[in-house]
């Protein structure tokens, strides 16, 4: 058996070390948030698509009494911003969340990363775009994370490659 390994490449930033453009994902992403329908688990979370024709389209987390019905902010985003635009290319993308409180403990809460199910369905239009989108998660302060590509978030990934 041989040992191999993938290590991913990530940068940590706090958002005044950011430019306008990202500061302005940022507060895309933390409006829309607040408007997320999550009655059942509190947790809100907002997301924010840069497009290379200049639109920014912003989804949040809509919740249902039938659980899995819902859809993460991530999800509401990217289905609305390829239905709307399906030939345009996403520059990038920007998700934040958290509970919502007014405790300041929250400026220790950890950067909020998209799910398995949302990297995958992230990945496809990646994919389909050949061209790899920027991914930016942080709390509502603004301390986050930032990879390069959306592949470096699902290694060993499923595709339509394989179909
Ligand atoms: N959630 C998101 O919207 N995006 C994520 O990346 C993580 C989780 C939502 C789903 C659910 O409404 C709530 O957060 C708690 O899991």
């Amino acid at each position: 058996m041989k040992e191999l390994s993938q290590p991913i490449k990530y940068q940590s930033f706090d958002i005044q070390s950011l430019p306008e453009s990202e500061k302005l994902l940022f507060e895309k992403a933390k409006i829309t948030r607040e408007k997320a329908y999550a009655p059942y688990s509190k947790f809100y979370v907002g997301c924010a698509i840069q497009l290379d024709n200049g639109e920014i389209i912003m989804g949040n987390n809509q919740e249902n009494a039938a659980y899995p019905s819902g859809t993460c902010a991530e999800r509401t985003a990217v289905f609305y911003a390829n239905s709307r635009y399906p030939s345009i290319r996403i520059e990038s993308i920007w998700i934040v969340g958290g509970p919502m409180s007014s405790d300041e403990h929250l400026q220790d809460f950890p950067p909020v990363p998209p799910c398995g199910a949302c990297r995958q369905v992230l990945l496809e239009y990646e994919q389909l775009q050949e061209k790899p989108i920027q991914v930016f998660f942080s709390n509502l302060y603004g301390n986050g994370i930032l990879v390069s590509s959306v592949q470096d978030l699902l290694p060993f990934s499923f595709g339509a490659s394989y179909l």
